[in-house]
């Protein structure tokens, strides 16, 4: 909890979080971060997309094995503007605090110093928000292998494209490839989170196994209209490019409304010339949708995009959008799920059977799911308040939590014998 908070001051924003890819604030996180590696006994590396990655290699007749597969933990430390201080860094400290229990000796009752099958890593992923560049999961995405050359160019709000960041932040963008794992390298993925939604809460439960997670999409969209006197044009000669995407962004909770575990956001909106006496002639928005697949989720946006048609024809708008963003939905592996659940079982967390929760929120596994398979761990957050500063979690779910994913990867060590 203590890290949680030195993590916080890490931040671009006075009196706020922010931290984004490939900032100085990523840059500063990723030293914290090494160092507390260190003392948990891993062996610390930045990648060359800027994830931090930590190991702890097997022990084969007391000797290291570089080659064993391994079983990675982790998230992400980046975050959203003004953010909380948990939604990623949580998991990320968490990981390392299984890691230092999992290899701890045994007479001080709480570690178990039994040799794994596996080496173990832990994963500090750089980008899983898209803050800064508009698509998210960049960091876990070099990790899996399927970094996009498409998004070199993608450009943040300063201009700056993300081949330059690459340069600025001392990456080669030429060798990112090699930030990429192969299948044979690993065991599993698993990732601790807050589950940023009220379920947990609303229940009373700290801990869940997750299933799956939902797919997503995110769009840039403009609207133009003309840009006119504000008194002397009347209403009947207006093509107002702001009303046009009010109504767009009403038609997003009408339709999303109606659907099961499909739901869309316009998150942000800007209008020009922006000013005070001028019709707005242009308005850009963000929309952010989710389904539970990716076939529902592109049904809604047909449905929006027909919707969107109609009420820009009648305000004799046009509109177009560009998709910034596309994740599919991941279903969790099996065996990683079971796992999960046996950790959440052994503590005594559940009251009545484990729970078991669908993640609207995305999150690295989403890319990390295209190398191997992924098994999440959910925590209580009051409230279901996330990307927000009120974020909150108590010391003992952080507790639980930990000694469920500690036993999580115990139950994957005797369900994989030498
Ligand atoms: C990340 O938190 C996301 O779900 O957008
Ligand atoms: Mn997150
Ligand atoms: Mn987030």
């Amino acid at each position: 909890m203590v890290r949680c908070d030195e993590l916080a001051r890490v931040s671009a924003a006075d009196g706020g979080i922010e931290r984004v890819y490939l900032s100085a604030e990523h840059a500063r996180a990723n030293r914290l971060v090494a160092q507390w590696m260190r003392e948990a006994g891993l062996r610390p590396w930045q990648d060359a997309a800027g994830n931090l990655l930590g190991r702890l290699e097997r022990l084969r007749a007391g000797r290291a094995d570089p080659e064993a597969p391994a079983v990675v933990l982790g998230s992400h430390l980046d975050t959203v503007p003004d953010a909380g201080r948990y939604d990623g860094m949580l998991g990320v400290l968490m990981a390392l605090e299984a890691v230092r229990i999992l290899r701890a000796p045994r007479p001080d009752g709480e570690g178990y110093g039994a040799p794994l099958p596996f080496a173990l890593e832990v994963a500090a992923f750089g980008d899983e928000e898209g803050t800064r560049f508009g698509t998210a999961l960049l960091g876990s995405s070099a990790f899996a292998g399927s970094w996009q050359d498409g998004w070199w160019d993608l450009a943040d709000a300063t201009g700056t494209t993300l081949r330059e960041a690459f340069l600025e932040f001392g990456l080669d963008p030429a060798r990112v490839g090699e930030a990429a794992r192969r299948p044979d390298e690993l065991v599993g993925y698993l990732e601790a989170h807050i589950e940023q939604g009220p379920e947990l809460d609303r229940r009373g439960e700290p801990l869940a196994v997750v299933s799956s997670i939902a797919a997503a999409r995110r769009f840039q969209v403009v609207v133009e209209g003309e840009a006119r006197h504000a008194g002397g044009t009347p209403y009947d000669m207006r093509h107002d490019a702001l009303l046009g995407a009010g109504e767009a962004a009403l038609a997003v909770e009408r339709i999303c409304r109606g659907e099961h575990h499909v739901i869309g956001t316009v998150g942000r909106l800007e209008t020009f010339p922006g000013a005070v006496n001028v019709v707005p002639g242009e308005a850009r928005f963000t929309l952010d949708l989710r389904g539970e697949s990716g076939p529902e989720r592109d049904r809604v946006w047909e449905r929006i995009t027909k919707d969107w048609d109609e009420t820009m024809g009648r305000r004799g708008l046009r509109w177009s959008a560009r998709a910034v963003h596309d994740a599919s939905a991941l279903t969790c592996a099996p065996l990683l799920r079971d796992t999960i659940r046996e950790g959440v079982a052994a503590v005594g967390a559940a009251r009545d059977g484990v729970l078991e929760l669908f993640s609207p929120a995305g999150h690295d596994g989403m890319a990390v799911g295209a190398v191997t398979g992924v098994g999440m761990l959910f925590l209580r957050n009051r409230d279901g308040i996330s990307h927000h500063p009120d974020e909150s979690v108590t010391a003992s779910d952080v507790a639980l939590g930990i000694r469920a994913l500690t036993a999580a990867v115990l139950a994957l060590a005797a369900d994989r014998p030498g």
